[in-house]
């Protein structure tokens, strides 16, 4: 199972520290949330907070963009460290262009869909992405409730991976806890993303490892 951390949670006040912790723990990547308060309700950050990262970061950036157009950012995120990219269906209108530009720039790509958007949207876009990121939440903030129904979604995209004959990862993003994650991963998930449920904690990096144990 591939863990995630959410740096929207963590302390900005120590980001240095805490992602000295996240390079030393059992995560395997960090997700970094970028809302722009058009595409989501919520402003997060951008770019310095990227050049912090890139700069002390030793795991894979796995950068989620809840932002308009996010075609015209590409190249920056590249630049900035990203290794992989996810965009919202619902916010590219050219879905196909983009995720060939994310590719054209050495990132892999990923498609994410929002709580009420359908995995069948995507049947002609799967050949084209390296993850489909999957919100069990409303995006736009951490800390919010875990939608139930995300199971059924993700067992319904295990099962189109499964009949096309792909291999991209799936991953979960909204509300995942130490409860929660056994059932997803048996569902079909490979990755996911945690956000409150590990730097709400005193011992972020043990729970971080009791994540990575299960
Ligand atoms: C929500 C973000 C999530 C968030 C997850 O819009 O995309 O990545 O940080 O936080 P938790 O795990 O607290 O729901
Ligand atoms: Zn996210």
């Amino acid at each position: 199972m591939i863990l995630s951390p959410s740096l929207l949670s963590a302390d900005f006040g120590k980001l240095d520290e805490e992602i000295e912790m996240l390079n030393r723990s059992d995560a395997d990547w960090i997700h970094v949330d970028v809302m722009d308060g058009v595409f989501v309700p919520n402003i997060s950050f951008g770019m310095p907070i990227m050049k912090v990262l890139q700069e002390k970061s030793r795991k894979p950036l796995d950068v989620h963009l809840m932002i308009v157009e996010p075609e015209k950012w590409i190249e920056r995120f590249k630049e900035a460290g990203a290794d992989i990219l996810n965009v919202h269906y619902e916010a590219s209108r050219h879905l196909n262009r983009t995720l060939n530009a994310i590719h054209d720039q050495r990132m892999k790509a990923a498609v994410t869909l929002n709580p009420h958007t359908p995995v069948e949207v995507l049947e002609d876009s799967l050949e084209d992405v390296d993850m489909v990121l999957l919100m069990s939440v409303n995006p736009g903030y951490g800390g919010q409730k875990f939608i139930e129904r995300t199971y059924n979604k993700v067992e319904r995209l295990a099962a189109m991976r499964e009949r096309l004959g792909l291999n991209f990862l799936i991953e979960i993003d909204g509300g995942v806890n130490l409860e929660n994650a056994p059932e997803l991963l048996k569902r079909g998930a490979d990755a996911l993303v945690a956000g409150s449920s590990v730097f709400g904690v005193p011992n972020a990096e043990q729970r971080i490892k009791e994540f990575k144990q299960l």
